[in-house]
């Protein structure tokens, strides 16, 4: 959409030196291109321009200004935009570039907008891992802030296709990059003051994390007044149909989805299913939940059934998504 509400021709750019060179040009004229990370694709605005970032909340009809992630294409250039104490230092050498995001202070050198940082005087950073997404960073060279690029509530994409199912005609252009690897969004922590918070489960593991940082993580303030993320929401991911949790049977007519190798009872009776990952691996489970929730919304049934998740390693992240997918709405 234009600002006059319009809309706009989406460009689907290819995954070449012409795509990228394009999708640069757009983002530092201030327009909006999605494009993908090792997580799920992002919906990409120039962080050092208030109204293009301000174009994000109206493409993804979000409610309100939340803090939005500032990507940026090495760990070199995260260090000039926040204050690194010694733990956020350490997570960012252990596990950038990779599905991690800081919130660390400002900065003086920073120029990420107030807009992008909604008013806080701290910053969320992140260096994207995606071949794509880096080259694309270092083209713009400036920070791009970028939410999912779904819209406000839905579930978030995986696949170019995904994306233009929720924005086509809202946004300029997007990089088509295939399939995302992990599946869920990144992890992230704050560090600010001395404490070290876990604020969302995501691609990089909660034991990994402690495993570096040498202690626990405190868990994050409950959601009051303070910032929250949009994943924080309780309910978010959602697809249209119910979702119901921790299946053990399943009752006719319901689209089931599967992890390992069990299969429960009433499963001859589901009108679709799907297994996360056979072999019960929770990389591939990841990398594979928002696609299926998509698929067995598309089969129509009225509810979606998942049999339990293990809630170790990544399925923190995945219990994590399912639970807001399932929420009261
Ligand atoms: O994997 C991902 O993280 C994806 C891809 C595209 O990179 N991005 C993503 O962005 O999920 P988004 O906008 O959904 O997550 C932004 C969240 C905020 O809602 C907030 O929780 C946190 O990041 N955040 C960012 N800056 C913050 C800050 N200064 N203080 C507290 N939280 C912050
Ligand atoms: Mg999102």
């Amino acid at each position: 959409m234009n600002d006059h509400g319009s809309i706009i021709q989406t460009e689907r750019l290819r995954a070449d030196e012409a795509g990228l060179a394009r999708a640069a040009e757009i983002l530092r004229g201030g327009g909006l291109v999605a494009f993908p990370t090792e997580t799920v694709y992002g919906l990409g605005a120039d962080a050092s321009q208030p109204a293009a970032v301000a174009k994000i909340y109206a493409a993804k009809e979000r409610p309100r200004f939340n803090p939005l992630i500032a990507h940026v294409d090495s760990v070199s250039t995260a260090f000039s935009h926040g204050i690194f104490n010694d733990t956020a230092r350490r997570l960012a050498e252990a596990f950038w570039p990779g599905p991690l995001t800081l919130v660390v202070p400002v900065a003086p050198t920073c120029t990420v907008s107030d807009l992008a940082r909604a008013g806080l005087d701290s910053v969320g950073l992140r260096v994207p891992s995606h071949p794509l997404a880096h080259r694309l960073l270092a083209a713009v060279a400036r920070p791009v802030a970028a939410p999912s690029a779904n819209r406000s509530g839905r579930i978030s994409p995986t696949a170019a296709d995904h994306v233009l199912g929720d924005l086509n005609g809202r946004i300029d252009a997007i990089l088509d990059g295939g399939d995302t690897q992990v599946g869920v969004e990144s992890t992230i922590v704050s560090c600010l003051g001395d404490v070290t918070r876990l604020l969302r489960p995501g691609g990089v593991t909660r034991e990994a994390i402690e495993g570096v940082i040498g202690r626990k993580l405190e868990a994050a303030p409950e959601s009051g007044d303070s910032p929250v993320a949009p994943g924080m929401l309780a309910s978010h991911y959602a697809p249209r149909a119910r979702v119901r949790l921790n299946a053990g049977e399943f009752l006719p007519g319901e689209a089931a989805l599967l992890f390992g190798s069990d299969g429960p009872r009433g499963l001859e009776r589901a009108a679709a299913v799907l297994n996360l990952s056979e072999s019960g691996d929770l990389a591939e489970a990841a990398a594979h939940l928002f696609s299926s929730l998509r698929q067995l919304d598309a089969s129509g049934a009225q509810t979606i059934a998942i049999v339990p998740i293990p809630e170790t390693g990544l399925g923190e992240a995945i219990n994590d998504r399912l639970g807001r997918a399932a929420a009261e709405r």
